[in-house]
């Protein structure tokens, strides 16, 4: 049986490892990019590619044509959900600080979003692009 004193040690030992793989949109982007690297040596994520990828028509599904769809064109102000009508918080982290810091709930959503608005799941690159472009803001 563990005592109270090896339950507390544990406790502290996962608290620490939570912390030490903390993430960050700036640190899920640099793991796609690394990934995209493989396919395509010298890969740079690209807020301008980000931002065409979030706009595009994807012509797959009527409803859902593209991101912006449910997640609005104003990355700092909340989405609507198209077909449900539910609240989505705003995509900038500078407006919601909780945005893109858990790369499970990243990779979950854009399997789910992907496979619905482009009929296919995104691609290392196209997500290192979205998440570079969701933080850099709007580009010219
Ligand atoms: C049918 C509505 C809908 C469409 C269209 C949609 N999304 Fe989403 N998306 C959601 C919902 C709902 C969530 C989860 C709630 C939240 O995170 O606020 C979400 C969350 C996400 C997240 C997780 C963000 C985080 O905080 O970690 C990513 C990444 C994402 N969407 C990417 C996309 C991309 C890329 C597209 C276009 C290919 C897209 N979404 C299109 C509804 C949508």
């Amino acid at each position: 049986m563990m005592t109270a004193g090896k339950i507390c040690i544990a406790l502290m030992v996962l608290a620490g490892a939570n912390s030490a793989f903390a993430e960050t949109p700036a640190s899920i982007v640099s793991g796609y990019a690394a990934e995209a690297a493989k396919a395509t040596p010298g890969f740079a994520p690209s807020a301008k590619r980000g931002q065409s990828f979030f706009t595009r028509e994807w012509g797959v599904s009527r409803e859902m044509p593209n991101c912006t769809a449910c997640h609005g064109r104003n990355l700092k102000v909340d989405g609507k959900h198209v077909i449900t009508g539910k609240r989505i918080s705003p995509f900038a982290p500078a407006a919601n600080p909780e945005r893109f810091t858990s790369s499970a709930k990243v990779e979950k959503w854009f399997k789910r979003n992907c496979n619905e608005v482009a009929g296919r799941e995104c691609t290392a690159a196209e997500k290192a692009d979205f998440i570079q472009f969701v933080i850099q803001g709007e580009q010219s």
